[in-house]
């Protein structure tokens, strides 16, 4: 069976463009692949963060993948400080990888623009503690954002380096995109993302969600509502694309380009349907909150079966590099 392996940052707030993106990817690669899913908190701190805040946000965040529907049955879940094989690995990756790579990633570029008063070694290497997360598991596949598609291009590259200069152990892996990779933010105009304040959240309370919605940006020459609109430069259309079955679809794009229905209207459609899907999740969310023996178990045992993986490759790696090993 082939492994897969991703991850996820502990923003404590996980949005629509994570869930279809991603999560929701996750949860049906379970049945057909070895499936490793981390919450990677030593990527989280490479910008500004509340220190007293991130225990919480890495439970919240692994209570929401939960809820979503990843399966400790299925599937391994844990955190990547409790394994800490993967900034071992990181560290070795530096030793092959250009700096010439890792300064080229359109993330780094937005992030030192977003963070210049602190542009740590941290966030310039991020891909390559990507890179070793990956590789650790030698995962084949690793389902992913459009955003991310270039941190795998970077993670084969480090692959094929240290497998020329040393022995080729490590896997190639590939990119698995949702069929919904990129959503972009309420503002219709950049990604959705915590940071930019554009998203909606996944366990929002439905008031909430129905004011982002309500007032999201659609096709903007779409002026009155007797004007035909364009599903197609929609994100709200976009969004449908993720939620809505192709009869509504359908019947969307007839209406909107013939304006025989409004924005609002095509709104209301896709709340219902946001709605029908995200409520048993944030009711599942509410469940977990209140069993957290439960939650620490899972990233436990998580965590378990992980650093014997990781301990395997580590070895082999150590080996290959001709180290002296302890006794
Ligand atoms: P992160 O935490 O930013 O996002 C988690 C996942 O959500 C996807 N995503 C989106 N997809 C569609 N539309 C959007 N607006 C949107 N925003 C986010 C991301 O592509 C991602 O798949 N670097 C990674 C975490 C990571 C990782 C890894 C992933 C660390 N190590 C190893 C894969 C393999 C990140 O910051 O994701």
């Amino acid at each position: 069976m082939k492994r897969i392996f991703s991850g996820i940052q502990p923003t404590g707030e996980i949005h629509l463009g994570n869930y279809v993106g991603a999560i929701r990817n996750w949860t049906y690669l379970q049945d057909e692949y070895d499936c490793v899913f981390c919450v990677v908190d030593y990527h989280a701190i490479t910008i500004e963060y509340p220190v007293e805040e991130m225990k919480k946000r890495t439970l919240d965040t692994a209570i929401i993948l939960l809820a979503c529907g990843l399966s400790p049955e299925r599937s391994k879940i844990f955190v990547q400080s409790h394994v800490p094989e993967h900034t071992e690995l990181a560290w070795i990756f530096n030793t092959v990888t250009p700096i010439g790579e890792v300064e080229r990633m359109t993330q780094f570029k937005d992030k030192a623009r977003q963070h210049r008063a602190n542009i740590n070694m941290g966030l310039m290497d991020y891909p390559v503690l990507q890179a070793a997360d990956i590789l650790l598991y030698k995962a084949g596949y690793v389902p992913v954002g459009e955003d991310q598609v270039q941190h795998i291009e970077l993670c084969r590259e480090v692959a094929r380096k240290f497998n020329t200069r040393f022995a080729p152990i490590f896997p190639e892996p590939e990119e698995l995109l949702s069929m919904a990779p990129r959503i972009l933010g309420v503002d219709g105009q950049s990604k959705m993302s915590k940071s930019l304040g554009n998203y909606i959240g996944i366990l929002e309370e439905e008031d909430v969600v129905w004011e982002k919605l309500r007032t999201a940006v659609t096709d903007v020459n779409r002026v009155r509502r007797k004007d035909p609109g364009n599903p197609e430069v929609c994100n709200i259309y976009t969004i449908h694309r993720a939620f809505s079955d192709n009869a509504m679809l359908i019947e969307i794009d007839k209406g909107c380009t013939s304006a025989g229905i409004g924005c609002i209207d095509c709104k209301k459609m896709l709340f219902e349907n946001v709605k029908r899907e995200l409520t048993p999740v944030r009711e599942k969310a509410r469940e977990l909150e209140k069993n957290m023996d439960y939650v620490v178990d899972v990233l436990e045992k998580g965590a378990d079966a992980c650093r014997e993986i990781a301990d395997a490759t580590m070895e082999e790696v150590r080996a290959t590099l001709g180290l002296y090993p302890p006794r």
